[in-house]
């Protein structure tokens, strides 16, 4: 199926899932966002062997926080997650949130042919170089859009989960008024999205709580209109002709419970700064421009140093950090392009952005940073182990945007 199956579990319980590799190619997979013992991690050559054809793998950790995640190989990322391995993964609050309905979009994105197979052609180097694959057919749970039923009054925490290859979503509810709850997973003080729309880099999610305001019978779209010119209804929110659930508005939430991460001590960090470079119309010399696609694997880089050839078994950590000091990446987007960032065993805060203080100090696992933009990360180094710190625009990846954080 795709996605794959739910995983769902109360935070605390212990996951054990087998997985066996009937596919062509080697593979492993990455709990996205969860934080997880290092030899769970499925980071191929570096955390584990990729599992091989016909071979097996058992993977088992205890989930420390609630929240939404999802799960994908890491493994010939941009191919494998682009044919649509990867599914949600709910890790549910001791005391679920008092709301009617629980929903999760798996938002895929897949460049299909005439007869709908999947289009071949995965990493292309143009594309690499630039946005990345983006597909033509926006998928919600595996399947093309057309309505979702809802009923007048009801309340429904929506758990958005990007899991396209490199599509940005920026979805606009027009005349409903959802209020953001959590960053990937991470509780976050409710508020209306910014700018009116909830935007997702590729890997992230957000969950919304979404009052339906209408009546029976109405019809809403929800628009996509993140790229300028080619926005696209997504689907439509389609009322029952039944009577609504309740007569008044549901009550405000709380903020949900906070999450297990130690809290970083800002004051005594120590900061490192993280360059990316690379890309067409990029700055970063060597690898911006024309230049860089002739040359194979390594388009893009961080710190300089770009992922040769996929191998990510064979790269030297950018940083070596102290396990349970508080650590403070200042990333520069020298590129054209957007960069969702992706730590992995670890949240951070997102605690500046452009030099200007965040207004929510919001925990993530992905910063989707945009063209020639900073932004401040911080985060107390307590899960030891080598872990990848990469763009998870899946050919970026590949193309080179990869790097290994040691906590030692
Ligand atoms: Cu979604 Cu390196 O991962
Ligand atoms: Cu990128």
């Amino acid at each position: 199926m795709v996605p794959g199956p739910e995983l769902r579990l109360r935070q605390g319980e212990k996951l054990r899932v087998t997985v066996e590799n009937r596919l062509s190619q080697d593979t492993t997979i990455h709990w996205h966002g969860v934080r997880v013992p290092n030899a769970m991690d499925g980071a191929p050559n570096v955390t584990q062997k990729p599992i091989q054809p016909g071979e097996s793998f058992v993977y088992e950790f205890t989930v420390p926080d609630a929240g939404t995640y999802w799960y994908h190989p890491h493994a010939h990322s941009s191919e494998q997650v682009g044919r649509g391995l990867m599914g949600a993964f709910i890790i549910e609050e001791p005391e679920p949130l008092p709301v009617d309905r629980d929903v999760v979009w798996v938002l895929g994105d897949f460049r299909l042919k005439a007869d709908a197979s999947i289009a071949g052609g995965f990493n292309n180097p143009m594309e690499i170089s630039m946005s990345g694959r983006v597909g033509n057919t926006v998928t919600i749970n595996g399947r093309v859009p057309d309505r979702f039923p809802v009923r007048a009054g009801e309340r429904i925490r929506l758990r958005l989960i990007n899991a396209a290859a490199g599509r940005i979503f920026g979805l606009d509810f027009k005349d409903h008024k959802p209020l953001v709850i959590a960053f990937d997973g991470q509780p976050v003080e409710p508020h209306p999205p910014e700018g009116g729309r909830v935007v997702l880099g590729p890997a992230t999610r957000t969950d919304l709580i979404l009052d339906m305001t209408g009546k029976p019978g109405d019809t809403a779209p929800v628009m996509d209109m993140f790229y300028e010119d080619l926005e696209y209804k997504l689907v439509d929110l389609s009322y029952r002709d039944e009577a609504p659930l309740r007569a008044k508005p549901a009550p405000p939430l709380a903020k949900l419970p906070p999450n297990t991460m130690p809290e970083p001590d800002v004051a005594k960090a120590q900061r490192h700064e993280v360059t990316l470079t690379g890309g067409m119309m990029g700055g970063g010399g060597m690898m911006g421009g024309m230049g860089g696609m002739m040359g194979g694997g390594s388009m893009w880089a961080i710190n300089g140093v770009a992922m040769p050839d996929g191998r990510m078994g064979d790269m030297e950590p950018i940083l070596t950090l102290d396990r349970g000091k508080t650590y403070i990446l200042a990333i520069d987007n020298q590129t054209a392009w957007h960069h969702p960032m992706h730590l992995h065993g670890h949240s951070f805060r997102v605690i500046t952005r452009n030099g200007q203080r965040t207004r929510f100090q919001e925990w993530r696992d992905t910063d989707l940073m945009p063209p020639r933009s900073r932004a401040e990360l911080a985060f107390v180094a307590d899960n030891p182990g080598d872990w990848m710190f990469h763009c998870h625009v899946l050919d970026h990846q590949d193309g080179g945007m990869m790097s290994v954080i040691r906590v030692a």
